[in-house]
């Protein structure tokens, strides 16, 4: 292969590597035991998660400060079933926690979904990439928020890897 083209294909490797981007914001290290194996925290997860409704990528942005927290769904993704479970409100709500903000409540989370999945449920299987933390199935509808202190107990194991269909 010439150079040209060696530089061509690696070109296109990235940008396809772009077009499926995942991105998240750091967590605070005092939240760890959130984080699964593979060193992802909760918000890497949740936007892995994601993206299985969003063509592969999905970007959740920082909290521009601790006095904000991630809303529910509000508008074009009412009806967004990655986002409207309990799942991705749990993984939501801890990356609001590892970044020093305070987290809504499951009924003001879901309060736009058209539809809600069963308790701990996920609409697709667990993308390549990422492992899903056991914290992550608790049935949140019980206490009506995201617990960390029964979140810690139930802890991160076993995860719930690449090609797992939750529920
Ligand atoms: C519901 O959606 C509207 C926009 O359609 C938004 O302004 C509102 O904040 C959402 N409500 C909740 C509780 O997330």
């Amino acid at each position: 292969m010439s150079l040209l083209a060696l530089l061509l294909s690696s070109l296109l490797f990235f940008s396809g590597f772009a077009a499926a981007g995942i991105y998240a914001p750091d967590c605070s290290l005092s939240w760890e035991w959130t984080f699964n194996t593979l060193g992802q925290n909760a918000c890497t997860v949740a936007a892995f998660m994601m993206s299985t409704c969003s063509g592969g990528s999905f970007t959740i942005n920082a909290l521009p400060g601790p006095s904000y927290s991630y809303s529910g769904p509000s508008g074009s993704d009412d009806t967004d079933l990655c986002k409207c479970n309990t799942i991705a409100y749990s993984l939501l709500s801890a990356c609001d926690a590892c970044q020093g903000a305070e987290w809504i409540s499951w009924a003001e989370y879901k309060y736009n979904c058209t539809t809600v999945l069963v308790p701990s449920e996920f609409p697709n299987p667990v993308p390549a990439g990422t492992s899903v933390p056991l914290w992550a199935l608790i049935d949140v509808t019980v206490e009506g928020t995201w617990d960390p202190i029964e979140a810690a107990i139930v802890g991160d194991s076993p995860e719930l890897g690449p090609g797992t269909i939750i529920g």
